[in-house]
């Protein structure tokens, strides 16, 4: 019997263990009162009462966005900072638009894990791993493919096709971040010094500086 209520007492912390999972939600939602001057991780909560549909709408993914730039791409978000609703869910939405032969140049989502579906087009997309191998992972997509980019990894597309492009991606964060990698290490605010560079990038100095004054 003693036996029989120490295996018990063994399974169940066994299973609470197994099923840990962060706490869930303890109201219906939190949309982000954007007005609140104090400052949490995320937004506070609008008072229920005021909630309506705008607060969890957003009109505009129809739209193309206009990629007139050296990229040939443009994102057009619906994170939390359009959609007060999606605050405290982890999750989001984006629209990107490509130029014939556009690119989303490489970059990273800090906070999310991305699955992204070709609307119009053909995408050649990759990913790649992290040290020591640096893996490029890479696939051209075309309309209705779907790809996963992993939360955290260096990532891409490129339209591979003679016309526009247009993928829409879900993102598992109500604010994903961007950190787009030539904007962050030639581009920072103020400049990273040129003798990191030189060294990180194994070039001449005056490359560095001209990389800097492109970014
Ligand atoms: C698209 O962006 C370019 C460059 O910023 C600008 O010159 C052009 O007017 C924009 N086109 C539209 C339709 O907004």
């Amino acid at each position: 019997m003693a036996s029989q209520f120490l295996l018990l007492a063994f399974l169940a912390i066994t299973c609470s263990v197994a099923l840990a999972a962060d706490p869930s939600s303890l109201q219906d939602f939190c949309v982000a009162e954007r007005t609140s001057s104090v400052s949490v991780n995320g937004h506070v909560c609008k008072d229920p009462k005021f909630v309506g549909a705008d607060d969890f709408f957003f009109s505009g993914l129809h739209l193309a966005g206009n990629t007139s730039n050296p990229a040939g791409s443009r994102v057009t978000p619906a994170t939390v900072a359009q959609i007060p609703g999606l605050n405290t869910f982890g999750i989001s939405l984006v629209r990107i638009d490509y130029a014939p032969m556009g690119i989303n140049p490489p970059h990273t989502h800090p906070r999310a894990t991305e699955i992204l579906t070709v609307v119009e087009g053909s995408l050649e997309v990759g990913i790649v791993t992290s040290n020591p191998e640096n893996r490029l992972i890479s696939k051209v997509l075309q309309k209705g493919d779907v790809f996963v980019f992993p939360v955290g990894l260096a990532h891409f597309q490129r339209n591979v096709w003679n016309s526009n492009a247009v993928a829409i991606a879900a993102l598992s964060s109500q604010n994903p971040g961007a950190i787009t990698l030539a904007n962050a290490v030639f581009g920072s605010k103020p400049d990273i010094s040129t003798d990191v560079l030189a060294k990180a990038f194994q070039v001449e100095k005056d490359i560095v500086v001209d990389f800097q004054a492109k970014f």
